[in-house]
C-alpha cells in the first residue's frame, strides 16, 4: 500500500468515490461529480497543502487507486484525519492502515491535536477509527451537505499495539 501526495491527474479517483453511495451517503464528498467538478475539489486540496491548511493523498494498491484520505489543519495545530475506500477495495485493512500511517506521521511531526469526526452509525468508519488507534471523545454540531449532523469525535489515541495487531514486545 503506498500514498501518493495528490496531483491534478487524481481527479479521477475522486470522481470514482462521488459514484459509491457509502462515501455520498458518509462524507463530504458530493454525489456524482462530473470531471470539471472532481478536477476543481483536487485542485482546491493542492491549493490547501500549498498554504499548509491540509492535505490529500491518493492510496494506491499494486500500483492502482484505491482511495484517498487527507487532514485538514486547523490552526494553531489541530488536525482531523479522513478517509475514503473504493467499494472493491474494502475490507482488506486499508483505511485503518492509512489512517494509523497519516496519523502517526501527525504525531512525529509534532502535532499533538490529532482528531476525526464520524457519522453516527458509520460502523465501518468507527471500526477503522479504533483500528487505527482512535478512541471516542464526544460529540460535535457540523452542518454538512445543507445538513445539520451531530457527529462523533475521535482522538489519536494508539496503544502500544500497532495497527497490524501484533505485540509490540518481544517477550
Ligand atoms: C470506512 C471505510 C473507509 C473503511 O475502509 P476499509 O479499507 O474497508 O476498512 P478496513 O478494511 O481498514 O477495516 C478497518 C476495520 O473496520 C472494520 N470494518 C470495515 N468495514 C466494515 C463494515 N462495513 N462493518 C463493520 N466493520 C467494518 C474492519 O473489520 C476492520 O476492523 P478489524 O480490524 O477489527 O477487523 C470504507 O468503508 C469507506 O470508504 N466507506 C465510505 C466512506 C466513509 O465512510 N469514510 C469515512 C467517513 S468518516
Amino acid at each position: 500500500m503506498t500514498l501518493r501526495a495528490a496531483t491534478p491527474a487524481h481527479w479521477p479517483v475522486e470522481q470514482a468515490l462521488s459514484q459509491d453511495n457509502d462515501v455520498a451517503y458518509w462524507t463530504t464528498v458530493p454525489a456524482d461529480l462530473d470531471e470539471g467538478a472532481a478536477r476543481a475539489r483536487v485542485a482546491a486540496w493542492i491549493d490547501r497543502r500549498d498554504e499548509g491548511r491540509g492535505a490529500l493523498w491518493v492510496i494506491e494498491r499494486e500500483g492502482n487507486a484505491c482511495g484517498q484520505a487527507g487532514l485538514v489543519i486547523s490552526p494553531p495545530a489541530a488536525i482531523e484525519v479522513f478517509y475514503a475506500v473504493l467499494p472493491s477495495a474494502r475490507g482488506a485493512g486499508v483505511a485503518g492502515r492509512t489512517a494509523a500511517l497519516i496519523a502517526g506521521w501527525a504525531r512525529r511531526a509534532g502535532y499533538r491535536q490529532i482528531g476525526l469526526a464520524t457519522f453516527p452509525d458509520n460502523v465501518a468508519s468507527e471500526r477503522t477509527a479504533e483500528r487505527a488507534g482512535f478512541v471516542r471523545t464526544g460529540t460535535t454540531e457540523r452542518r454538512i451537505k445543507d445538513r445539520a449532523h451531530t457527529l462523533t469525535t475521535w482522538v489519536y489515541a494508539p496503544a502500544k499495539r500497532p495497527v497490524d495487531g501484533r505485540s509490540s514486545h518481544s517477550g
